[in-house]
């Protein structure tokens, strides 16, 4: 398995001035970004792995690629947002990843709310957002922006997600290496992250991408599972669910599901 080339990745981000770093191993990207944080490196900096062996999701789960498979990479990112509009770092980077997987020929990127990358009904990628707020304003001062994407991950290791995970060597022959993916990413992320820096908004980018809006779902939650129609987004991230009374509830965080029709 080759590493990820980092003088090549380099290259491809003509003028970029942040720091991009790579590491064969990590616990988590997320940990080595954080650690990264605390030590001063600037806002915009790339944290890459080819491994991690505690990679996790959202909602306390694992996250599961094999050695240089998946493009594995955490943002460490100053944003100075409110902490309300922190959901807008998910959204930029589900957008980014979307645009950029489809830069590079992969057709109708979607997202499942809230921050699952899928194609043809298949999650291809996920974004995993932690932040740390500020203890004097409601301001997030640091998120880190986690997304890992399957480029040519083998799921006959794991049978159960089989069903439900895809890479992207299954849409595209042959794949775009991890340098290629990281590189389209970029092009799309920075320039949306600063025009939210500057009050902008991608919200209504991702929104046209979430699947299952109009249809009947199920939204596995903390406090159980709640069924309705899925309606919408709001600029705050939340699901806009349609309950069988007719009231419209917001869902701040969950699993949906597609629920057959009645
Ligand atoms: C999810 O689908 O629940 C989010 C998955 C996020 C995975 C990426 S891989 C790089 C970064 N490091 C991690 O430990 N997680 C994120």
């Amino acid at each position: 398995m080759e590493r990820f080339d980092l003088a090549r990745a380099w290259k491809h981000l003509p003028g970029r001035a942040a720091p991009l770093t790579y590491v064969p191993g990590v616990s988590s990207t997320q940990d080595l970004a954080r650690h990264l944080a605390a030590r001063g490196w600037p806002d915009g900096t790339v944290v890459v792995a080819d491994y991690q062996f505690a990679g996790r999701g959202r909602q306390g789960r694992s996250w599961w690629a094999p050695r240089g498979t998946a493009l594995l990479f955490s943002l460490l990112t100053r944003p100075a947002l409110h902490a309300r509009r922190a959901s807008q770092l998910t959204m930029a980077a589900a957008v980014a990843a979307a645009e950029g997987l489809e830069s590079l020929g992969c057709k109708d990127v979607a997202v499942k709310w809230p921050n699952d990358l899928y194609v043809q009904g298949r999650k291809i990628g996920g974004i995993l957002l932690e932040t740390q707020i500020s203890a004097n304003a409601p301001e997030v001062e640091l998120a880190i922006v986690g997304v890992g994407i399957n480029l040519t991950v083998d799921f006959s290791e794991r049978p159960e997600l089989q069903a439900t995970a895809t890479s992207l060597h299954e849409w595209l022959h042959p794949a775009p290496d991890r340098v290629r993916v990281l590189a389209a990413f970029l092009r799309f992320f920075d320039p949306i992250y600063a025009s939210l820096r500057a009050g902008g908004s991608c919200h209504q980018h991702w929104a046209r991408r979430l699947l299952w809006l109009g249809q009947p779902v199920s939204v596995h939650t903390a406090q159980g599972e709640i069924v309705g129609i899925a309606r919408g987004v709001t600029v705050e991230g939340a699901l806009l669910l349609e309950m069988p009374d007719g009231e419209m509830e917001s869902i701040w965080a969950g699993d949906v599901t597609l629920r057959p029709a009645d």
